[in-house]
């Protein structure tokens, strides 16, 4: 294959705003990257949503952004797409694309106690590729799970600067607390990527003596990995970030990006 131009970026896609804790470590390590963030505010919330549906509407809007955008790797930024939709997406098109699946091998690694919790979202919590993963990687152990959709919609209230409910947060962790076993998980996987953006509020609900993780630093190397070598530009453009916009849930605002290298909202 043809190494792609400098100026052909990566495509970063979600729902909503979770998506960005995958392209904080991916700058990190790839600062002068050009970065397309696209976020399905129109279909927002993807836990919600039946599997038939994401499964049409994951690729077919994927498609269009490549179409535009081109770029030279898109990235499944949310678990709930990946899980559903990621065997369809790399059908669908020719371009490397990167998923994010529930961390719940680093997580059966690190457990002490054997019983670890999986919170994502409704739909992620249900998938046959969660069930895939706990016994390919978590034999022997107990994997509690469970759905949160107040989670994400605080993420998305704390980026745009709103106060997060606290009994969102203390719902959530009570989910797998009050779980037969529960009381001894010691570790959380953070099993949708709006969630590490409410990880202080988490952390202090569960209790310092339980580990909460995520995948995005993995991805975030993965990507890394697979465009070594490429060209990249001298100075990191501004990046671009792309709504499907809806109307009863307003989109953030430039200055909640800004820190992400985002300088235009776009939409599709
Ligand atoms: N950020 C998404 C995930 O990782 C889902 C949020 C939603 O329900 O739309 O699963």
């Amino acid at each position: 294959m043809q190494s792609p131009l400098a100026s052909a970026p990566i495509l970063f896609f979600d729902s909503g705003l979770g998506g960005l804790t995958v392209l904080g470590p991916t700058r990190a390590l790839l600062p002068t990257a050009p970065i397309v963030y696209a976020a399905d505010y129109a279909g927002l919330p993807y836990g919600r949503k039946s599997d038939e549906e994401l499964a049409a509407r994951v690729p077919a809007l994927l498609g269009r952004l490549v179409e535009r955008y081109q770029p030279r790797l898109a990235v499944i930024a949310c678990n709930t797409a990946s899980t559903i939709a990621l065997g369809h997406v790399r059908a669908a098109l020719d371009l490397p694309i990167v998923g994010t699946v529930p961390a719940i091998k680093p997580a059966a690694e690190m457990t002490k106690t054997g019983v670890i919790g999986v919170l994502g979202t409704e739909a992620t919590v249900r998938q046959p590729y969660v069930d895939d993963l706990s016994v390919r990687f978590a034999g022997g152990k107990t994997v509690l799970r469970h759905g949160s959709p107040g989670l994400v919609t605080g993420a998305e209230a704390k980026l745009r600067g709103d106060a997060v409910d606290p009994s969102v947060i203390a719902r959530a962790i009570a989910g797998l607390r009050d779980q037969p076993g529960g009381d001894a998980i010691d570790v959380i996987v953070l099993a949708c990527t709006h969630f590490p953006l409410l990880k202080d509020e988490l952390q202090a609900a569960a209790g310092l003596d339980v580990n909460l993780i995520d995948g995005a630093a993995g991805i975030a190397k993965r990507i890394a990995y697979l465009t070594d070598g490429q060209a990249w530009p001298d100075t990191p453009p501004p990046g671009v970030a792309v709504f499907t916009r809806c109307d009863d849930r307003p989109p953030p605002l430039l200055a909640a990006l800004t820190p992400y290298g985002i300088g235009a909202i776009e939409t599709i």
